[in-house]
């Protein structure tokens, strides 16, 4: 199941995601007794983190039963301010102060496809399972169409069948000049919920080709996100939603 929501501003997006990451979860621990969370990198995300960081989600969620995944990550330190572990450690899980057993990181230090192979077995152990399936996994969309780090032209999105067991897979991406480790569409799709969190008209075209555009997911690696038995939200704002002409997503 699909469904798009548009909001009036990045701010009110910010909050919508926050109560959806929170419902989401509070589900989550209800059913299963825990909430697995694959964090997404880049800027969109940190005012989210920042609202669940803050007191007024104190009580909104048993924090002590969230798993915390990233769906990729640069190959820098743990301590590298590109990190996506560390913008979510300094923005979310040290402020929630989530303990560290539950805070699942990808190793953006070693060796990339060492990383990636590391990354897939603890997966694997975690849920204890070959296909792993994580509540919720929040992406964001780059204005290349580009998520997690599923870059067009690039071996995950443009040979994804290479190997169809491989859920987290080192992407080498020419136009970084740079590794990037990453889940492949095949585990991201395994979710039970994956929400993307879009924002700002530098988007617009992105997600119009995305949503709207052929089906060409080399081009276009968004298209390759369908959860196989999962729901799909679109959370967006105004300025990305501004070249959509067919609002009969939801
Ligand atoms: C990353 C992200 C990446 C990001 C998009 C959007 O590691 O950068 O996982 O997929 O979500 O590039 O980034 P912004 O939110 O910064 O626009």
């Amino acid at each position: 199941m699909k469904s798009i929501q548009i909001q009036p501003s990045a701010d009110i997006l910010a909050k919508a995601a926050a109560e959806s990451v929170i419902e989401i979860g509070a589900d989550s621990i209800r059913s299963r007794g825990n909430y697995s969370i694959a964090l997404s990198g880049g800027s969109t995300p940190l005012a989210l983190f920042r609202i669940l960081a803050g007191k007024d989600y104190d009580k909104r969620l048993d924090w002590g039963k969230v798993d915390f995944f990233w769906g990729d990550e640069r190959t820098v330190p743990p301590d590298h301010e590109d990190s996506n572990y560390f913008q979510a450690a300094q923005e979310l899980l040290r402020p929630r102060s989530i303990d560290p057993d539950r805070i699942h990181r990808i190793q953006g230090e070693i060796e990339p496809v060492q990383a990636a192979r590391s990354y897939q077995e603890d997966l694997q152990n975690y849920f204890g399972s070959s296909r792993p399936r994580l509540d919720l996994i929040l992406l964001g969309l780059g204005s290349d169409s580009h998520t997690a780090s599923l870059f067009p032209g690039t071996d995950l999105v443009t040979n994804p069948g290479i190997n169809s067991d491989l859920l987290v897979g080192a992407n080498w991406v020419p136009k970084l000049e740079s590794w990037r480790i990453s889940f492949t569409h095949q585990l991201i799709n395994l979710a039970r919920n994956v929400l993307f969190l879009v924002s700002g008209e530098g988007k617009a075209a992105a997600l119009r080709n995305v949503l709207e555009g052929d089906d060409l997911p080399g081009s276009y690696p968004a298209q390759l996100i369908r959860p196989v038995d999962g729901k799909l939200i679109w959370l967006v704002d105004e300025e990305a939603a501004s070249q959509l002409t067919d609002l009969k997503h939801t």
